[in-house]
């Protein structure tokens, strides 16, 4: 339940502006698979609870002694207690709980999650509990007392705990609520399944009294000789020395902290390229006086000349494939380091150097293979379709969104692209709405270039423009379109032209058609593998005509989840526009495309 109304019990209906649950979470600690971690991932107590009646009263209020979140047991054998997480049901974490068992596999709504643990926090240290996802919206408790919340079911967020945790018996409880709401990012409407719950690692996080929370160490995009960026302390002790250190590329620069904790830095360093022929990698390390964090960064530059995109100055083509986060080889959210070895590996077998992670933040491990595989990436929110565009706190959602995963993901050399949006109608609200992301996404990483999938209309029968106004904003254009398949059959993209008012690169950022892996047939068949590959060979013989097309990436890699697509025995509630299906069989189709990478691999390389 979102309602920002509480009905007091007299019928008085009082306007609570409840803060955003969003923004209740502690300012987010980056690279934490690099600091001293304790994995709360394995077994977690359950609890369905699709009246929330662990939280609300029958008045729709908050229960005054904080419901399930306070774990009650009966008092003697008259007291009465109706929940009890010893002998409720178990989900695994991380992992979304519609694919755990078939009675959840359409569940839309609150779940409440329980772990137990113990913890020796040693003193003058501090602990964080951190949570890689949780879709949608989180209330978190630690013995009973309210951490937080957090909205919006693809980013991180964690809540410091060091003066609840105690040595032993500490229970940790979240309600996770997956319900579709139309102020949502995303809201009502998505062609991809609902996944609900703790999604990804769930870890504790301890640290220094005065620690290393965040650092953006990049390359300045205007001036590629110089190392760019800032060091943020958390703690009591915030006016520190701290040096940024590169051992391989001689690099050693002593920074000191104001009295925020903040020291920004530029200066000249020698770097070699990360680029996806060469995906160099150095370890950096930034160490404080009382903490020091390390990782493995790359640097490149990238920007636009006209219609070209520039990787270190030269200009690139991307081939590229969409990829949306669906375990590969079962039912579920992708969340492990393997799911993402399987997924990045098939583009890689496509000869793609370039992934789009439609439509929302992927799991961190897919940007850090991305560095080490030299994939470069297209990073995206869930601004999907149809939004509340006037909605204030929408709009701070959406942004918080954005905010949490460029903290995540800046120092990331693999990714390049950040996308503000997916196929949104070109309204002044949708515009002003996506303008003041653009503000935020410019103000926290200067140093990329920033998208959005926008859609063309037709200016005649055989000519498609692209003329969206919010590609004013942008530095690349994308679009999507699918022409052979909603728009037409195969041989309708052999008379179609393009045009484009933006001096910019062009990504078309979807096109695709689906097939039944197996299913086969004449190219005129729907659902046919061989229909599918003809709108491939159709497609790309047109995108081959638009002289200032600069990338694709296709929809998509695999068959994945959507409750929009019922068609038995067809689909099955699975889009099948992958190129893969979802026991992980290459359709034709996969083919045509790799072949067609291969081809023009060397296409400005
Ligand atoms: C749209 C949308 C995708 C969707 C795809 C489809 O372009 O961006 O999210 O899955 O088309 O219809 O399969």
């Amino acid at each position: 339940m979102h309602s920002n109304v509480s009905r007091l019990s007299t019928g008085l209906c009082l306007l609570l502006i409840a803060a955003p649950a969003h923004a209740q979470s502690d300012p987010l600690i980056t690279n934490v698979r690099a600091r001293r971690i304790t994995s709360l991932n394995g077994t977690w107590q359950a609890i369905i609870d699709p009246y929330e009646v662990g939280y609300y009263n029958i008045r729709q209020s908050p229960i005054s002694d904080g419901g399930f979140a306070a774990n009650r047991k009966p008092r003697d054998r008259s007291d009465r207690v109706e929940y009890d997480f010893d002998t409720a049901a178990r989900l695994l974490v991380p992992g979304d709980w519609n694919s755990q068992s078939d009675e959840l596999f359409f569940y839309e709504g609150t779940i409440w999650y329980k772990r137990d643990f113990d913890y020796n926090l040693p003193a003058g240290r501090r602990l964080f509990v951190y949570f890689g996802a949780a879709n949608y919206e989180a209330k978190v408790w630690l013995n009973g007392h309210k951490l937080g919340e957090h909205e919006g079911g693809f980013t991180p967020f964690n809540f410091e705990i060091t003066d609840y945790v105690r040595d032993t018996g500490n229970f940790l409880i979240l309600k996770v609520d997956n319900q579709r709401w139309r102020q949502a990012v995303p809201a009502l409407n998505t062609d991809w399944w609902n996944y609900g719950g703790l999604t990804r690692d769930v870890f504790l996080v301890e640290v220094p009294r005065t620690f290393v929370r965040d650092y953006f160490i990049q390359l300045d995009r205007r001036a590629s000789d110089q190392l760019a960026g800032w060091v943020q302390l958390d703690g009591p002790e915030l006016r520190q020395q701290v040096a940024l250190r590169i051992p391989e590329a001689g690099v050693e620069a002593v920074l000191q902290t104001d009295a925020s904790g903040y020291a920004r830095f530029r200066f000249h360093a020698d770097l070699e390229r990360w680029s996806p022929q060469d995906p160099r990698v150095y370890q950096a390390e930034v160490a404080a006086q009382t903490d020091r964090v390390s990782e493995r960064i790359g640097f490149r530059t990238v920007e636009t000349r006209g219609h070209d995109l520039l990787l270190n100055g030269k200009p690139i083509w991307l081939r590229g494939i969409c990829i949306h986060e669906q375990a590969p080889l079962r039912d579920g959210r992708a969340f492990s380091e393997h799911d993402a070895r399987t997924l990045l590996g098939w583009a890689r077998a496509l000869n793609a150097n370039f992934v789009r992670l439609a439509h929302y933040p992927h799991n961190e491990y897919m940007t850090r293979l991305a560095d080490e595989m030299g994939l470069l990436v297209w990073a995206e929110i869930p601004v999907y379709w149809m939004i509340a565009w006037e909605h204030g706190a929408t709009l701070e959602n959406a942004r918080n969104q954005l905010a949490e995963v460029i903290t995540r993901d800046k120092n990331r050399a693999s990714l390049i692209l950040w996308s503000m949006a997916n196929e949104t109608p070109a309204t002044e609200a949708r515009l002003d709405f996506l303008v003041a992301l653009t503000e935020v996404a410019r103000s926290l990483d200067p140093t990329r270039l920033l998208t959005a999938a926008l859609v063309s209309h037709y200016l005649d029968d055989s000519t498609l423009m692209i003329d969206d106004p919010f590609g004013a904003h942008l530095d690349v254009i994308g679009v999507n379109e699918y022409v052979g398949w909603y728009d037409g059959l195969p041989e309708k993209a052999d008379r179609l032209s393009w045009r484009m008012v933006y001096e910019k690169p062009l990504i078309i950022s979807e096109f695709g058609a689906g097939a039944l892996q197996g299913h086969h047939g004449d190219p005129l068949t729907r659902w046919t593998e061989e229909f599918q590959a003809n709108v491939y060979r159709h497609q790309l013989d047109m995108l081959e005509r638009i002289p200032f097309l600069r990338g694709t990436t296709p929809w998509i890699l695999t068959d994945f989840r959507s409750p929009r697509r019922p068609l038995p025995v067809i689909q099955d509630y699975w889009n099948r526009k992958g190129l893969i299906s979802d026991r992980g069989v290459k359709k034709q189709a996969f083919y045509v495309l790799k072949d067609y990478y291969a081809d023009i691999a060397g296409r400005y390389e």
